[in-house]
């Protein structure tokens, strides 16, 4: 395993989420809203119930939930971002848990835990060209990067808004990523990979078609890469073919996960557990298990 002293740094950074209370007690939350992004997509804003726990409920970009649905189980969701004294989840129901919570509606409740893990690097990268490559769903962790780093626009250097997808309609949020395109020194890159047709502002193919606009520098830049794993590995690899150092990419992982607090093990990948090491890790330290084969 690679070093730990970008993860103790991005600990202190993040100190301030720690939970008050008791980590294992779920927090009973309302679905204020719910958005059907797709047949099998949702979006939900959700609203804590107990004043104080709203007031203290802090999150960081990349970290994530534990989402309890009463009497049918648990699963770990990003967190996407926050509007007023809501929070927003955005679920792909593909299993029992999920397409359970995909019947609910504004009104019903569900229990949280969290926010739990290690996000991105955001005040690390100060001054950096920031470069967010997604694919799929898997762009929810990096979302809420994104409009942090849009927020506070001054404080980065450019940033290179990658997403890829199979076909135009797996797309989500795509006005969001025309309204990004306005940002100053922003370039939005997006690909889709077996459409036929061409579209304006999207290219034919998978990340590297993109790579070939994208404009960053290569040794001032943090890259955030969050989708399938072969994607994040493929991607790796020719990042650091370009002169990008191992230690600049940062990936949010997914395991499954049971505590969320680093006891029973189903998350461990070697020494790392990804509910509290991560989920994102620096392709250094998580490189050797990423691409054993199996894993
Ligand atoms: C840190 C983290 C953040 C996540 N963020 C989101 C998010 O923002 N939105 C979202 O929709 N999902 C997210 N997930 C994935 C989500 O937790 C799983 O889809 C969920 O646990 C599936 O539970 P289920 O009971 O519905 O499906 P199950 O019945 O448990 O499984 C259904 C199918 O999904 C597969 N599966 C289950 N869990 C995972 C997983 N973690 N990764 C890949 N495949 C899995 C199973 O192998 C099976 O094929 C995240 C996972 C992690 C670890
Ligand atoms: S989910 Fe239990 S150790 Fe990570």
């Amino acid at each position: 395993m690679g070093s730990l002293v970008d993860l103790k740094k991005r600990t202190v950074c993040q100190a301030e989420t720690k939970m008050k209370g008791n980590p294992y007690i779920p927090m009973s939350a309302t679905i204020v809203e719910r958005i059907e992004e797709t047949p099998n997509i949702f979006t939900w804003k959700l609203k804590l119930d107990d004043e104080q726990q709203r007031k203290d409920y802090r999150f960081k970009c990349g970290q994530f939930n534990m989402v309890y649905l009463f009497g049918i189980g648990e699963v770990a969701i990003s967190i996407m971002g926050s509007e007023g004294d809501s929070f927003l989840h955005t679920i792909q129901a593909v299993g029992r848990v999920t397409n359970a919570m995909s019947k609910l509606q504004p009104g019903d409740h569900v229990a949280i835990r969290g926010p739990y893990g290690i996000g991105w690097p955001m005040m690390e990268s100060k001054s950096r060209d920031l470069v967010f490559i997604t694919g799929g769903l898997g762009c929810a962790p990096a979302v809420s990067a994104i409009r942090e780093a849009i927020k506070n626009r001054d404080e980065y250097g450019r940033l290179v808004i990658m997403q890829t997808v199979l076909h135009r309609h797996d797309m989500l949020w795509e006005p969001q990523y025309d309204e990004w395109r306005k940002v100053r020194s922003t370039q939005v890159l997006l690909a889709s990979d077996r459409d036929k047709t061409a579209w304006p502002n999207w290219k034919k193919g998978r990340v590297g078609a993109l790579f070939r606009e994208a404009k960053f520098d290569i040794n001032h830049c943090t890259v955030m890469c969050c989708g399938p794993h072969p994607m994040m590995t493929g991607t790796s690899r020719t990042l650091v073919d370009m002169g990008v150092k191992e230690d600049d990419i940062y990936l949010s992982l997914e395991r499954n996960m049971q505590c969320a607090l680093g006891h029973c093990g189903h998350c461990q990948m070697d020494e790392a557990f990804v509910c509290k090491d991560g989920p994102v890790f620096t392709y250094k330290r998580i490189k050797d298990v990423l691409e054993r084969r199996g894993f």
